[in-house]
């Protein structure tokens, strides 16, 4: 969700404005999301690497974090939306924890999508958190003959689906560190729209790019 901070800048703004209506779109694509039956919807909300942003930056962040998710509590009982957080939850504080662990065991029972917080996550941790966990889960016999599909269940994503579409909003064409061994096979869609400027209209574009798709898995037809 990249752009907040030159869509603030923009306007003459704080970086915490762009932020603030970031959490605007991200209400917007989870409507939608919803609407168009989409199982899941993962944000990259905060990385391992935005720890070093401004203390300032990333306290008002989490604040707004924490805001969000006790205000869309309501529409995601409603939507029978299921939210879960994932990432390096031992960097949080334990107020985040604590609304996240509220958010997640009141909507653990819902069926409908399933929105993803990736917060103080990056791919190269996650790796290298399921290697650990791994090699002290076991044996070295059973670590010498582990296949992708094995290892995969070490992951923090273990008990969700491989996304199919990645968007990065901002113009930027990196991955920055997001989901390295899960976008194996992920379609990329990249827009110069600001995170606060993608809305449902630019959702929908990013689903039809998506659509016109032909997705191989390195296989021919
Ligand atoms: C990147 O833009 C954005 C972030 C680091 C934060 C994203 C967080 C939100 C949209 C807040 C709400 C989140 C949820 C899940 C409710 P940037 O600051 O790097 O922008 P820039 O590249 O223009 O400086």
């Amino acid at each position: 969700m990249d752009g907040n901070g030159r869509w603030a800048k923009a306007r003459g703004l704080e970086r915490v404005s762009g932020h603030a209506e970031g959490a605007e779109s991200v209400r917007a694509c989870l409507e939608y999301a919803v609407e168009k039956g989409l199982k899941y919807l993962s944000l990259y909300a905060f990385s391992e690497e935005n720890w070093n942003r401004p203390t300032q930056e990333v306290e008002a962040l989490m604040e707004l974090l924490m805001r969000y998710i006790e205000q869309e509590l309501p529409l995601m009982m409603k939507h029978n939306i299921r939210c879960i957080a994932l990432g390096n939850r031992s960097r949080l504080s334990d107020s985040v924890n604590a609304a996240l662990d509220s958010v997640m065991a009141k909507t653990a029972a819902n069926t409908g999508t399933t929105l993803v917080v990736f917060l103080s996550y990056s791919g190269k941790w996650d790796i290298l958190q399921a290697v650990k966990k791994a090699a002290s889960q076991l044996t070295p016999q059973e670590l010498l003959s582990l296949e992708p599909q094995d290892f995969e269940r070490f992951l923090v994503t273990a008990d969700i689906p491989d996304p199919d579409l990645l968007i990065r909003t901002s113009g930027e064409l990196r991955i920055s560190n997001f989901l390295l061994w899960q976008g194996a096979y992920t379609e990329f869609y990249f827009t110069d729209t600001l995170w606060p400027d993608f809305r449902k209209p630019q959702f929908q574009e990013a689903l039809d790019e998506y659509a016109r798709r032909d997705r191989r898995y390195g296989k021919v037809k």
